[in-house]
């Protein structure tokens, strides 16, 4: 398995944050989420220090999809990344993580008529408008509030990335956006470049996720700005800011390959400065939201091995007292994953099982084939490389409790996200009552 961030063997155990995860099994129990902090804000700093300009200003908008809850926005914004939400969810947390609106986006192809009061009324930075009748209501609304508000069109480039098809984003037929072939695209930023309650920033687009060949975002900036200089030429629209979205691939298993985020970052600027040089435009800002790309590798599930398994056929099962509930990736996406004994690390690596989890599915099964040391219910198995899009896509299938997020920092812990208990699962059921006496509404 890859040692990310922070991680390193002692005595046979692993460490994370200078913290054995055997300690940390003894103080917050299993399964566990557990964050690498040094990491994140090392990865956070990659993205800060090399995509800078002197010709434009660079906002790195981290995507809080990947993982959203107060302690890590809180460490977000001390660490000066802008932020990417997608519904009233994220944005209530961001707010109260206490992040400036100013800096913050707010996405989604159905944002609904209250998530825009509430992006109005908390006079977020940035509405990233998906289509028409969203920019219908938006105007509606902000001319009722009387509030101005800055906007960006989200273009679909009809750049086709290379991964898998979930997390494509740019088809033709894609839920997304606006196609850059669509004539109704300029029709529609036309509207919004006069419409009196509109500040028309620029535009927006993100062609999908863990994107692992870099050649795409070249082919992405170049769409996007020679849409731009059209935009000047065509219809007179100035557009002063260009966000190029996330999707930056990462590292799951040997299958993937990821490119060098620093080196990449500091040819994607230059690319962009040669871009605007030729096409002659003025550009105030360019944006990208990475989610996967800073969070990912910080984070690892640790789980305990309830039983080893060998049914009548086929390879033998770890269960393990996480799944699905936690990591649904593998059985959304086929996602892959490595895996190690935590608390046997040096030991010699001897057989090839499935990891499977404890839900009431065939598809329960986190990995599919992976060598460890023969393992005994009691051992510790950690996934790492869990960071994004794993407590962010749990659930309670089974009425199972959320872990745990613990972060992890030169020798100490900080409980970020308490267990779920059980009355947890029940605290918003109503009880249902034998005289049949419905509730009137
Ligand atoms: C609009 C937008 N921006 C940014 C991201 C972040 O992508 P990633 O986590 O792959 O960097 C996403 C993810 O789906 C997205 O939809």
């Amino acid at each position: 398995m890859k040692l990310h961030g922070t991680m390193k063997i002692e005595n046979n155990q692993l460490l994370i944050g200078d913290v054995s995860v055997e300690q940390l099994r003894a103080k917050y129990g299993t399964p566990l989420y557990i964050i690498d902090q040094t990491h994140f804000a090392e990865q956070a700093n990659v993205f800060l220090t090399n995509f800078r300009s002197e010709k434009f200003q660079t906002h790195i908008s981290y995507a809080s999809k990947a993982f959203s809850n107060l302690y890590i926005l809180g460490l977000a914004k001390e660490l000066g990344l802008f932020l990417d939400v997608v519904s009233g969810g994220e944005l209530y947390t961001a707010l109260s993580a206490g992040y400036n609106p100013e800096k913050i986006s707010f996405h989604g192809n159905n944002k609904l008529p209250e998530e825009l009061e509430m992006v109005l009324a908390n006079d977020i930075g940035r509405i990233i408008v998906d289509h028409y009748t969203e920019y219908s209501l938006l105007s509606a609304l902000a001319a009722e509030k009387q509030k101005k508000v800055k906007v960006l069109l989200r273009i679909n480039p009809g750049i086709e990335a290379d991964t898998h098809k979930y997390i494509q984003t740019t088809g033709k037929d894609s839920k997304f956006g606006m196609s850059i072939a669509d004539p109704v695209t300029y029709v529609l930023l036309k509207d919004m470049n006069s419409d009196p309650w509109l500040e028309l920033e620029g535009i927006h687009c993100h062609i999908g996720s863990q994107i692992l060949d870099k050649e795409f975002f070249f082919r992405e900036a170049a769409a996007m700005f020679s849409f731009a200089r059209n935009l000047l030429d065509d219809y007179s629209i100035i557009v002063r800011e260009i966000n190029l979205g996330g999707g930056f691939g990462v590292y799951y298993t040997k299958e993937d390959q990821p490119f060098d985020y620093a080196e990449f970052l500091a040819e994607y600027i230059v690319e962009i400065e040669r871009i605007i040089t030729e096409l002659d435009l003025t550009i105030d800002t360019v944006s990208i939201e990475p989610g996967r790309s800073l969070i990912n590798a910080s984070g690892s599930t640790l789980y305990t091995v309830g039983a080893v398994k060998q049914p009548y056929q086929g390879k033998p099962f770890v269960f393990v007292d996480g799944g699905m509930t936690d990591n649904p990736r593998p059985a959304l996406y086929q996602a892959k994953y490595e895996a190690c004994l935590a608390n046997r690390m040096q030991d010699e690596v001897t057989d090839n099982y499935r990891v499977a989890g404890k839900c009431c599915e065939t598809g329960d099964i986190l990995i599919q084939d992976i060598a460890l040391p023969q393992a005994e219910p009691g051992d510790l198995l950690l996934i790492p490389g869990t960071g994004a899009y794993n407590y962010a896509m749990s659930s309670n299938y089974n009425r199972i409790p959320r872990p745990a997020v613990v972060f992890v920092e030169n020798g100490q812990s900080h409980l970020a996200v308490k267990r779920e208990t059980y009355e947890d699962l029940i605290r918003n059921d109503q009880k249902y009552f034998a005289d049949n006496s419905m509730q009137k509404l």
